[in-house]
């Protein structure tokens, strides 16, 4: 999880950081004194520079920060199957009061079947109509009350004696004074039973401070294997996916999905890998396992959920498939101990893409969806330069050679760049992609990215950007407790960093095909996250875009198909500008990282005419300013009508502002 950003000593940094900030003092005084000598930023759009990737714009996606459970995956329950720790039901508590009384104990002996090993004994000691006992669940630090709304419940229960019942199931408030929605179980049967129960809403004032509550009217023992909860999902999908955060994914308009990871593909271990086929099929055979980021995953989002969720935003899935290396530096050996490995990855593509009358394309088809998945991309591990034993090109060789011989149509991807020492890379075959992490402070951003991917070697590799992320700061390490003292979700300063090395990638897209931040999600309640910064926070009922989510959402619905070739005499603005071959729309990105306003002159060669309006889209903010629960909108792109647009106009950029110009040429 170290990236390779950080690598820098910090005193470099702040050396830097002076040398920068002495230089914006002195170019605003410069630029104060010479507005009307304003430099050009020159756009030739005489003929295209190259070919912007199709899908240049996707999302990065692991279990870590609760960013499924407790984030996407809209299951509301937490530790819903009682396995999160071996000790003690956590997230649970006694329902009792001042009549009625209870307690509760995991309890092994009893569990529900063979995955879920364990199961809540609820013991009722005493309890009566209208003095009901039972127990609780405190959800993902809290549950989402809205006003009529259906919210489906699924328990597997049993009791110790015929004749028990009804069973309350019931939304509440943390004191349990107000019951938002409630159904019930009228009775319960010895063997292990699922009921399915339907709980709707009022006029509720919508709150995240309430709990779900389990009550019995009468003395009794039951029995719970698996408690579910869900609200409704994203497309009415069962075992689906929260609404909120799946409309801010598919607002950026992503190409492509990476899944499952990250490090959470591979584990901290290797029996603590991510293990596809257990992920397969009703939840109550899913035992989950223990993610690397400190914290047990229900497997509720698995295998057909991550494609699901990849075909619900028009977006490819890019699987990465485990590779034989976990986190704890163990690694199996290439050659026959490996061959298992590989054979799991090639029943995972044929799960993904198989036809249904292969073993696992049948298997898929009888999870609901007969048709292949749109897969062109398999990732081999995740960040493979750890691997200090240097085995990745063996291993990486084996899975190449198996899946090239059965799926030649598939472009594979290896997790070791150019960059890395020659003995730690894939030297035996030749990847059709090399994946690159950056995690970089944005005054790194500011110096890389006017270089970056102009001198990468056009015949390939061509590069895959997996993970990126600009920071504040690079002293502070994203995984560090330090980190978790910040907000969870980057300001404007880093959202600068973030728009010039999308630039720097959007110029250089023929050869840098796709990128995706990451990590993506993050439930902001303290105790839920391990990484900052994130690029959308949430809590269990509301949810908002980072500076630098809006930054990309810029970026990522305005792109043409032809790159333009930019030259600019502007020392601080960095940008690019691509055309749409079809419509002829031209779209300028500019960033101004100083602290001025800047008058940019941009001169457009090569286009018949240009429409004398276009639109000029502007996210501006001190370099601290920031989106949060409680200030979703303070930093938001505001959309004004460019006039007097000609083949040399100048256009004024705010201090710290990303600008997004959209010019109609023929
Ligand atoms: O994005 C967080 C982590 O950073 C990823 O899991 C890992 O691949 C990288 O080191």
């Amino acid at each position: 999880m170290i990236a390779r950003g950080f690598t820098r000593n910090s005193k470099t940094t702040q050396i830097d950081h002076m040398i920068r900030k002495a230089t914006l003092i002195f170019s605003s005084v410069v630029l104060a004194s010479r507005l009307n000598a304003v430099p050009a930023f020159a756009i030739d759009a005489s003929h295209p520079a190259g070919k912007v990737s199709p899908r240049l714009y996707g999302l990065m996606t692991e279990e870590i920060n609760h960013g499924y459970d407790g984030g996407l995956y809209a299951e509301l329950i937490q530790n819903r199957a009682f396995m999160d720790d071996t000790k003690s039901p956590v997230h649970w508590s006694v329902v009792s009061g001042r009549d009625s009384g209870a307690n509760i104990a995991l309890d092994p002996a009893n569990p529900l079947n063979d995955k879920l090993t364990t199961s809540l004994r609820l013991n009722v000691s005493n309890a009566a109509k209208g003095s009901p006992a039972g127990v609780a669940n405190e959800g993902y630090w809290g549950f989402p009350v809205q006003p009529k709304t259906t919210y489906h419940a699924a328990i597997w229960v049993k009791a110790a004696a015929s004749g028990l019942g009804p069973m309350t199931l019931s939304i509440v408030s943390e004191d349990g004074s107000t019951v938002y929605a409630a159904g019930r179980i009228p009775q319960l049967g010895t063997n292990w039973n699922h009921y399915e129960v339907t709980l709707k809403t009022g006029n509720a004032t919508p709150t995240d401070r309430a709990k779900f509550a389990l009550t019995l009217e009468q003395p009794g023992t039951v029995w719970l294997g698996l408690v579910s909860l869900f609200p409704p999902t994203w497309n009415d999908r069962p075992n689906g996916l929260r609404k909120d955060l799946m409309q801010m994914l598919v607002d950026l308009k992503p190409k492509f999905l990476r899944f499952p990871g990250g490090n959470y593909l591979e584990g901290n271990t290797i029996e603590s890998r991510f293990e596809w086929k257990k992920t397969l099929g009703p939840i109550e055979q899913r035992a989950g396992h223990q993610c690397p980021w400190g914290y047990r995953s229900s497997d509720g989002m698995g295998l057909m959920e991550f494609l699901h969720w990849s075909e619900d935003m028009g977006a490819e899935p890019v699987l990465a498939v485990y590779a034989g290396y976990s986190l704890d530096g163990k690694y199996v050996k290439a050659g026959p101990d490996l061959e298992p490995n590989v054979q799991d990855a090639l029943d995972e593509i044929e799960y993904v893409i198989g036809d249904t009358d292969t073993a696992w394309g049948a298997q898929r088809a009888k999870d609901g969806h007969p048709a292949p998945f749109n897969l062109h991309f398999v990732e081999v591990g995740n960040e493979d330069w750890f691997d200090k034993a240097k085995t990745y090109d063996a291993r990486y060789t084996q899975f190449h050679d198996a899946i090239r011989a059965k799926y030649p149509q598939l472009k594979l991807i290896s997790t070791i760049a150019n960059d890395q020492p020659e003995d730690m890379r894939v030297r035996s075959r030749k990847p059709d992609m090399l994946d690159e992490h950056y995690y970089s402070a944005t005054d790194e951003f500011l110096e890389k990215s006017r270089t970056y991917g102009q001198n990468a070697d056009r015949s390939g590799p061509e590069v895959f950007v997996g993970e990126w992320a600009a920071h504040e700061d690079a002293a502070i390490k994203p995984w560090e407790p330090g980190a978790r003292k910040q907000p969870p979700t980057p300001t404007m300063k880093a959202a600068i960093g973030d728009a010039v090395f999308m630039a720097a990638m959007e110029r250089n897209s023929d050869i840098i095909k796709m990128h995706c931040y990451a990590p993506l999600l993050v439930n902001v309640n303290p105790g839920a996250r391990q990484w900052r910064p994130d690029l959308i926070g949430y809590n269990a009922i509301s949810s908002y875009g980072s500076p630098s989510y809006y930054t990309i959402q810029m970026f990522s619905r305005n792109v043409g198909d032809e790159i333009l070739q930019v030259n600019s005499e502007e020392k601080e603005i960095q940008g690019c500008a691509t055309r749409d071959s079809k419509t002829g729309e031209i779209f300028i990105k500019l960033v101004n990282p100083g602290m001025t306003n800047v008058i940019v002159k941009i001169k457009i060669n090569g286009v018949a005419s240009l429409a004398s309006t276009g639109t000029a889209v502007t996210l501006q903010g001190s370099p601290e300013d920031t989106n949060s629960i409680n200030h979703p909108q303070n930093v938001m792109p505001s959309t004004a009508t460019l006039r007097d647009v000609k083949a040399e106009f100048s256009h004024t950029m705010p201090p710290q502002s990303i600008v997004l110009l959209k010019l109609k040429s023929r």
